[in-house]
């Protein structure tokens, strides 16, 4: 038997001493015992995984044929609207997170968060009606999963994932487009309407989230629509210039939901957010000055037909069959005529993700995530770094 009582060489000490330091700030920086928050995403093709895959939809609104998916990280079709990994992939994985799945998908698990989101989808209900998951829809999914999470994990326990996950939204660019395919609604509302009523059913719909107990939201805006290379194509003026009235409906759109978040934030207590609205324009310059952002092509799909690859054609099994796809995609900004690569997925992950105040606020999303502002946390890990390197 030893005895309970030891003398401990002081080299020992000092490495205990160091240790329980080192374990103190490694519990600061990471706090172990708190998971990283899940991640529920809700909105359109833009941050689609698959869920079109299982719904009754037509050919258009599906990506689940090749070339779709042909990047190296999935190396075949998944049903997201994009060569490789979309947006909320590169999210997921910045914030520590397996890949978000499809709510759609057979028995899926909502622990880590899950994503509604459906390609051709709008805020409001009758924007391709019969042919998507609309947003009021992708919110009653919600609902189920809420209340299978507190069968799950127990009421207290349920509400704790709801309070610190992320909900991302991205969503509206079909309500315009639709807006503008229908005469007939043009007839009936102005431009105007019917940005008022994608912001105030959207309104509606981010405050019926709060009551439910979301507090964490980011926002990816609205693109220059009119720049698509399917927009492009269909501009009247027929000069290879951007469809400017397009652009316009989704700048308005922008600046307005910009507005409401803003008293969001004053109004609802615990409302924290990330929006873009650096977005827009940092988009436009890519696409305008592409060999600044490290691409060769920013007018041009990658895969498609006709004029600007703007014939929605990509991956064949559409109303046109026939497609090219290019052989350098890390060469282009548009992946098909309507949706851009994977690499530039990438670039506005990062942004979405540490970017600074001017391109996304007040929030980042990686201070959202870490439940801090981003100096805060930065300044916590370095410290752990200071440390480590002095114990080594
Ligand atoms: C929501 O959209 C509907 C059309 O679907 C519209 O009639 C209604 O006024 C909108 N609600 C708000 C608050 O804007
Ligand atoms: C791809 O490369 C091949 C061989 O170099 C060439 O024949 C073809 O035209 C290229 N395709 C496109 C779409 O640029």
């Amino acid at each position: 038997m030893t005895s309970p009582i030891q003398i401990l060489p002081l080299s020992t000490v000092f490495q205990i001493l160091l240790l329980t330091l080192l374990i103190i700030i490694k519990s600061l920086a990471s706090s172990p015992e708190e998971k990283t928050p899940a991640f529920f995403i809700f909105g359109d093709s833009t941050v689609d995984v698959g869920n079109n895959n299982y719904i009754d939809t037509i050919a258009g609104n599906r990506a689940n044929l090749p070339p779709y998916g042909q990047s190296s990280f999935f190396n075949k079709p998944t049903g997201r609207f994009s060569d490789g990994r979309i947006v909320v992939d590169f999210i997921a994985e910045y914030a520590k997170l397996p890949i978000i799945p499809p709510f759609k998908q057979p028995s899926v698990k909502f622990i880590n968060g899950v994503n509604f989101a459906s390609g051709g989808a709008g805020v409001l209900p009758e924007t391709y009606r019969g042919i998507v998951i609309d947003f009021p829809t992708q919110l009653e999914q919600f609902n189920t999963v809420v209340s299978s999470l507190s069968a799950e994990l127990g009421e207290a326990e349920a509400r704790e994932l709801i309070a610190t996950a992320v909900y991302f939204i991205s969503i509206g660019s079909n309500d315009y487009l639709s807006y503008l395919g229908s005469p007939q609604r043009q007839e009936v509302f102005t431009p105007e309407d019917i940005v008022g009523m994608v912001i105030g059913n959207l309104s509606e719909s981010i405050q019926g989230l709060y009551e439910k107990g979301a507090r964490k939201f980011g926002f990816l805006s609205l693109s220059p629509l009119g720049c698509l290379p399917a927009l492009r194509a269909a501009n009247p003026k027929a000069d290879g210039s951007c469809f400017d009235d397009v652009s316009e409906l989704a700048l308005a759109h922008n600046n307005a939901l910009y507005g409401v978040l803003l008293s969001f934030g004053h109004i609802l207590t615990e409302f924290k957010y990330a929006f873009s609205s650096g977005f827009y324009s940092w988009l436009h310059e890519v696409i305008h000055n592409p060999a600044k952002s490290g691409f060769k092509d920013g007018i041009n799909a990658c895969c498609g037909s006709g004029p600007y690859g703007g014939v929605y054609s990509c991956g064949g099994n559409k109303e046109v069959s026939d497609y090219e796809v290019c052989n350098s995609t890390e060469d282009f900004v548009w992946w098909d005529s309507f949706h851009g690569t994977e690499k530039l997925a990438e670039k506005i992950a990062d942004m979405l993700w540490d970017g600074p105040q001017t391109s996304i606020g007040p929030y980042n999303l990686k201070g959202l995530f870490f439940n801090n502002e981003k100096s805060r946390v930065e300044d916590i890990v370095d410290a752990k770094e200071n440390l480590e390197a002095f114990a080594l």
